[in-house]
C-alpha cells in the first residue's frame, strides 16, 4: 500500500518582489519518515519550510496535511495539528534559564489570559506545574538535564540547537521540520542530536524534514531526499542517488556550498 503523506507542497510558488524564492514547487513528506531537504545557499528551503509552517502565505499554491488543505490556516492552528519547527537560528531567550525556554514554549490549552489567572488560577497553575514536568523529562531525554537552572544565553552553539530541538518537542509535534539543527555543531553532539532524531522517529514514529547542508549527517537519518536549487525542485531520491546525480553536483559546484563527508 503507498504510504499517505503527511504533508504535501502542491505546486507553490513564493514571490518577494520580482524574485521567486520557490517557484512552482511539489513535493510530499511521506508520513512516520525523516526526510532531507537539501540544496546549495539561497535554493529557497528556509522559504518551504515557512510556507510548510504557515510563516509565510505562498502566491499561488497549497499546502496539505493529511489530505486537508491548510494553506489559509495560521501558524498556530498548524501547531495545535502537531507541526513543529525549528529555526536556522536559534531562537532562545538569553536571559531565560533552559528550564524556563522549555516552559514558555509548551503547548498552552488553558492560556495565560488575565480572566483565566484570575479566575481559573488551579487551572493555570496546574497546567504550568504540568509544563515544569514535561520541561524536565525534555531536559532528561536530551540528557542535558544538568543545564537546566542555566541562563540560555551562557549555552555553546551546539547546546542551543538542542534547547531548540527541546523546545519544540514541548510542543508535542507529531511533525518536526528542523532547519539545520547541526549547522556549527561539533561532531559529538551532532552524534547525540542525529540519535534523538533517530529515536523520536522510530520509538514515536514522529515525521521528520531535515534541512541540511552535511550530507553525512543527512544520509545517517534520512530515508528519502528531495534536492532544491535556485528556488525549484531539482529531484527526489535516496541519499546515494542524490549524491551521485549530475544536477545536483552542478547546482552544488556552480556557485553553492557542498559539504561532503570526507
Ligand atoms: N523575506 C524575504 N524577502 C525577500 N527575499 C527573501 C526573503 N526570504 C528569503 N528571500 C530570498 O529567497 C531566496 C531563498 O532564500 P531561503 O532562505 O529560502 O534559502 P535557503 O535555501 O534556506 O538558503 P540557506 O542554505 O542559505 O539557508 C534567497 O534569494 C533569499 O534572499
Ligand atoms: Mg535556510
Amino acid at each position: 500500500m503507498e504510504q499517505v503523506p503527511r504533508i504535501r507542497l502542491d505546486d507553490v510558488t513564493m514571490r518577494f518582489g520580482g524574485l521567486d524564492a520557490v517557484r512552482n514547487c511539489s513535493f510530499d513528506l511521506p508520513a512516520g519518515r525523516i526526510t532531507g531537504l537539501i540544496g546549495p545557499n539561497g535554493a529557497g528551503k528556509t522559504t518551504a519550510f515557512n510556507v510548510i509552517a504557515g510563516l509565510l502565505s505562498p502566491t499561488l499554491g497549497r499546502v496539505v496535511l493529511d489530505g486537508e488543505d491548510i494553506t489559509d490556516l495560521p501558524a498556530y492552528r498548524r501547531q495545535e495539528k502537531g507541526l513543529s519547527r525549528t529555526f536556522q537560528l536559534a531562537h532562545e531567550f538569553g536571559r531565560m534559564t533552559v528550564i524556563e525556554n522549555l516552559m514558555v514554549a509548551a503547548k498552552n490549552d488553558v492560556g495565560e489570559g488575565i480572566v483565566n489567572a484570575v479566575f481559573r488560577p488551579s487551572r493555570c497553575l496546574s497546567q504550568e506545574r504540568e509544563a515544569y514536568d514535561k520541561a524536565l523529562k525534555t531536559l532528561e531525554f536530551l540528557e542535558i538535564s544538568q543545564l537546566a537552572g542555566e541562563p540560555a544565553g551562557n549555552l555553546s552553539g551546539g547546546q542551543k540547537k538542542l534547547l531548540e530541538l527541546g523546545r519544540a518537542l514541548m510542543q508535542e509535534p507529531k511533525i518536526m521540520l528542523l532547519d539545520e539543527i547541526g549547522a556549527g555543531v561539533n561532531r559529538t553532539l551532532l552524534g547525540k542530536i542525529a540519535d534523538k532524531i533517530k529515536q523520536l522517529n522510530e520509538e514515536s514514529g514522529y515525521t521528520f524534514c531535515l534541512i541540511e547542508h552535511d550530507l553525512d549527517f543527512v544520509s545517517r537519518l534520512c530515508h528519502g531526499v528531495i534536492v532544491m536549487a535556485q528556488g525549484e525542485l531539482l529531484m527526489t531520491g535516496t541519499v546515494d542517488e542524490v549524491r551521485r546525480d549530475e544536477r545536483v553536483i552542478e547546482a552544488y559546484f556552480g556557485g553553492g556550498r557542498y559539504q561532503d563527508a570526507s
